[in-house]
């Protein structure tokens, strides 16, 4: 396992300092640190506290994983879910490859990755069958992090690929003929249920369900189960929905709480016990081509990454994750905001 993280110097020390996170726009940067005994101080503790595991490095697994990281809703954290977790895997000490499926190419972008019009990208693979070791570039500043990316080029192949042949399975082959070793495949999906989701719903075993904490958070939420039911039942029988993880959780709101809660009672196996902090280093990151994770590797966004990508890895293999270190427990509260549609 690797311990030489890019992120050695902040995470050796263990107290986050004067970095001042505010978690909504109307906090400003300069609010003294939360005390313990908010939401938000004490997620920040235990984030310190994580702090100090995060460079233990973690059991890889047996074989690839490969993540498909999809919600049809838009903006909900798929793209910061995939590359910050990635970015905390590399850093736990796996080899991960991100895949940018969505034409936007934000997930490049956060990776600091080179993604113009010429760039050999995700579209050369699917439509012209380049083989994905060409496209593929090193992330900078993360050891064992990769990115395939996508390009503009990518939004007309929804279109291109109806016309291929086996258009659904055409991701599936490029990542069974990469050679490379790695530990994780993460897939970055765009906001739609298209030929470019099912591509990988049919290369993945396993859907990350990224679920912002809001009022509407599960609506639409039914259609991308059946979705997922009817390629497991037509392409690929190894398919199923293995993790949720709750994003932009706001301890402030009591909204926040019962989304939360209506989600872990609906799906209790699924959601990770470790929620992500709504935090502005979290959605400052992408700018700089950077994750929080080098961005800002003690805020309490990096810090909660990197505690998701542990249970994410100890979850894999079947070890139980110590509760203790979770953001936000299950709380009993039966006020039901709404329920799948
Ligand atoms: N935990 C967070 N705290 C604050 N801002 C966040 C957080 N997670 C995501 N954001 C911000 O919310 C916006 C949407 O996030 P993101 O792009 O990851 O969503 P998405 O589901 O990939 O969107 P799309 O459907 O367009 O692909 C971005 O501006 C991002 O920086
Ligand atoms: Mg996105």
């Amino acid at each position: 396992m690797r311990s030489d993280a890019n992120i050695a110097g902040p995470m050796t020390d263990p107290v986050p300092g004067p970095r001042t996170e505010s978690f909504g726009e109307d906090v400003s940067r300069e609010t003294p640190p939360p005390m313990d005994d908010t939401p938000i101080g004490r997620a920040a503790q235990l984030a310190v506290e994580a702090l100090g595991r995060a460079g233990e490095g973690l059991p890889r697994p047996e074989q690839t994983r490969v993540i498909v990281v999809a919600n049809q809703k838009g903006g909900v954290g798929k793209t910061t879910t995939t590359v910050n977790l990635a970015a905390s895997l590399a850093l736990h000490g796996g080899r991960v490859l991100v895949v940018d499926l969505d034409p936007q190419g934000n997930a490049s972008t956060a990776l600091g990755i080179d993604h113009h019009a010429e760039v050999p990208s995700i579209y050369d693979v699917l439509v012209d069958s380049r083989p994905l070791a060409e496209v593929v570039q090193p992330v900078p500043d993360v050891e064992g992090l990769f990115c395939a990316p996508a390009t503009i080029d990518l939004a007309g192949a929804e279109i291109e690929l109806v016309s291929l042949v086996a258009r659904e399975s055409r991701l599936q082959r490029a990542i069974q003929a990469y050679e490379q070793p790695l530990d994780y495949i993460l897939i970055d999906c765009p906001p739609s249920l298209g030929l470019l989701t099912v591509n990988a719903m049919v290369a993945g075993a396993e859907v990350l369900i990224p679920i912002q904490c809001e009022y509407y958070a599960l609506e639409g939420l039914g259609q991308l189960l059946r979705n997922v039911d009817l390629v497991r039942g037509h392409l690929n029988p190894a398919l199923h929905v293995s993790t949720i993880l709750l994003t932009m959780y706001d301890g402030r709101t009591r909204l926040a709480s019962q989304v939360a809660e209506e989600v872990r009672t609906h799906f209790v196996e699924e959601v990770l016990r470790t929620s992500i902090p709504r935090s502005v280093r979290i959605s400052e990151a992408p700018s700089y081509g950077q994750t929080v994770l080098t961005y800002d590797p003690g805020s309490s966004g990096a810090l909660s990454y990197l505690e998701a990508a542990r249970e994410l890895a100890l979850r894999g293999v079947g070890v139980s994750y110590d509760a203790t270190h979770a953001h936000i427990g299950a709380q009993n509260n039966p006020n039901m905001v709404e329920g799948i549609q």
